[in-house]
């Protein structure tokens, strides 16, 4: 498609609403760059996991700040285009969606040392526009000026279903759907009620409940979005 403009998609919302699937679809439909800022903060939690950060649900936040350099989050495309999380030089795309790493990931995602670096990182990567960014803080901070924001909301038992579905579909058989919903609504109520950056709509976003959409109605809503945004 031929563009004049380029511009800032923000797209926030509820865990497991499909955000990034149809931020995903969005990007490569129109040529821009895709960055999954929720990747960012699981990388930061297998980080914190795998070097003994962790006791318990405590992280020990002082060691961790010191440590804020030494962890470096990369997105590198594999053979098939898609975008992949690579942590210090290791590819971790499927190891930080498992359970251990969203059980913590809150946790981690709720410490101001921590999202201050994140959010610096992500500014940098979207300085020159042509992208489309998905989170919990995007709109609102992290691209407060963004031209095009969507805030995502399903109905909690749908995506606990479609999350499980897809751990299923990745080989876990030992996951019930009660502990996913729990882990979705546990998540909900961390990501809306903490101190830093809470989960909240941009009050200029366009709200999208996907709960009874399919993904290529989702898609097209988003590009039917992005095209009247562009033509303003
Ligand atoms: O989108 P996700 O489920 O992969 O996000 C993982 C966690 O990170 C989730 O609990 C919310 C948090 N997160 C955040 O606080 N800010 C972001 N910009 C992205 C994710």
């Amino acid at each position: 498609m031929k563009q004049e403009k380029k511009i800032t998609i923000a797209i926030d919302g509820y865990s497991s609403t499909g955000k990034s699937t149809m931020a995903k679809a969005l990007a490569r439909a129109i040529g821009y760059a895709y960055i999954d800022t929720g990747a960012m903060y699981r990388a930061v939690t297998l980080y914190c996991l795998d070097n003994g950060l962790f006791d318990g649900d405590r992280v020990d936040e002082a060691e961790l700040e010191r440590r804020l350099n030494d962890i470096h989050i990369t997105f590198k495309p594999n053979d098939e285009g898609r975008s992949e999380t690579w942590l210090n030089g290791t590819n971790v795309e499927s190891e930080i969606r498992s359970m251990r790493v969203s059980d913590k990931v809150s946790i981690i995602a709720a410490i101001g040392s921590v999202r201050r670096d994140m959010v610096r990182q992500q500014q940098a990567m979207g300085r020159d526009k042509g992208i489309v960014m998905d989170g919990r803080d995007i709109g609102t901070v992290v691209f407060p000026d963004a031209e095009l924001k969507v805030f995502v909301t399903a109905d909690p038992m749908v995506r606990a279903q479609r999350r499980y579905d897809e751990l299923r579909a990745k080989g876990d058989t030992t996951t019930t759907l009660d502990e996913v919903l729990h882990n979705v609504t546990e998540r909900d109520r961390i990501d809306t009620t903490r101190a830093e950056s809470p989960l909240r709509q941009a009050d200029d976003a366009v709200v999208l409940d996907n709960s009874n959409m399919t993904i290529p109605e989702q898609n097209a809503f988003l590009r039917g979005a992005f095209l009247a945004t562009l033509a303003h």
